[in-house]
């Protein structure tokens, strides 16, 4: 007999309901609504435009906030060439990608996002750069707005230290790369954030067609405590010779379904971007087995 952990597949899929949304159009199938009609994304990287574009599809109107105009413009080319796309496959009507462009507005400073009901910060990964939004963040936003955050790694109680009594207003909304593609959000409760704050970004997150799964606030939360030392496991089957980058991923994808192998994955992600999540599971869980590949380096 075979030890298992789950009695049948039926067990684990009948734990978290889906939205059923189509993931590269609109959730609109959501069982719970919500009242948000507007959102600021702070930071157009490629997770805040994935995160603004899906927000645009999905019926809300998207403040895409970024202090530089040249990231903005490549924010916009990539939301015509995503909605192009959709239309070119019949997935949407030309008027459908005009309405859901013109729901998107671009600004260079978070004051221009004010009115917005609802934020998500999606800048780098850096915890001073973090705590410094979200102080502005708390002051700029009504105080109804969730600020929630897309880090993949930061700790959502820390940064919600920098909004004073805001915090319980302060959550992790986890998107994944590409956004408009993947179906998950990974939703973190820090530990001052409150139940309504939790139940708003479920809905949220179904509303944007997706599937929210909560996740406690401990280092890498679900998503990349499980991924990351799969990744950096992978960088030291290389450096110790056990086969070529290459083999390795197609071992992965061949024979683990893996849609990329886990060293191209990281270069998707960037491997700085992983080197960071590995030192912080490093450094916050304090075992060697997440000690990062000098590969990453
Ligand atoms: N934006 C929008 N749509 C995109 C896209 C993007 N950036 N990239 C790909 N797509 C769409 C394509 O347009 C295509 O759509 P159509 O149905 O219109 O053809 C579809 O996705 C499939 O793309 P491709 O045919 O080009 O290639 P593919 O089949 O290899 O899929 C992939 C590409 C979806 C990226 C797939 O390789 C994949 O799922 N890779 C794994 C991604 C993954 O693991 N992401 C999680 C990273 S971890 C993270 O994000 C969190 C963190 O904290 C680090």
């Amino acid at each position: 007999f075979r030890r298992v952990l789950f009695r049948s597949a039926d067990a684990v899929d009948s734990t978290h309901e889906t939205s059923g949304g189509h993931p590269r159009t609109n959730g609109a199938s959501s069982t719970m609504s919500t009242e948000i009609d507007s959102i600021a994304v702070i930071g157009a990287g490629t997770m805040g435009s994935g995160i603004a574009l899906v927000a645009a599809t999905s019926g809300i109107d998207v403040h895409q906030v970024d202090l530089s105009s040249d990231q903005l413009e490549r924010a916009r080319a990539y939301h015509d060439k995503v909605l192009s796309r959709n239309v070119q496959k019949e997935r949407m009507t030309e008027d459908e990608k005009a309405e859901a462009l013109a729901r998107i507005s671009y600004c260079e400073s978070m004051e221009d996002a004010g009115a917005a009901g609802w934020a998500v910060e999606a800048a780098t990964e850096n915890p001073e750069v973090k705590a410094k939004l979200f102080k502005t963040m708390s002051e700029v936003f009504p105080a109804s707005a969730v600020l929630a955050t897309n880090t993949s790694s930061i700790s959502i109680t820390s940064i919600a230290t920098a909004t004073g009594d805001a915090a319980d207003r302060v959550v992790g909304m986890h998107f994944f790369n590409p956004v408009p593609v993947m179906k998950l959000v990974e939703v973190i409760k820090g530990l001052a954030t409150s139940e309504e704050t939790v139940s708003r970004t479920i809905a949220l997150a179904e509303r944007m067609g997706k599937t929210p799964i909560k996740a406690n606030d401990r280092a890498g939360f679900v998503s990349n405590r499980v991924l990351m030392p799969m990744i950096n496991e992978a960088f030291y089957a290389w450096m110790e010779g056990v086969a070529e980058p290459e083999a390795i991923d197609d071992i992965m994808k061949l024979g683990c379904a893996f849609p990329m192998g886990p060293l191209r994955l990281a270069d998707f992600i960037g491997l700085d971007v992983c080197h960071h999540i590995m030192m912080v599971l490093y450094e916050e869980l304090g075992d060697q087995k997440y000690f990062p590949c000098p590969k990453l380096r």
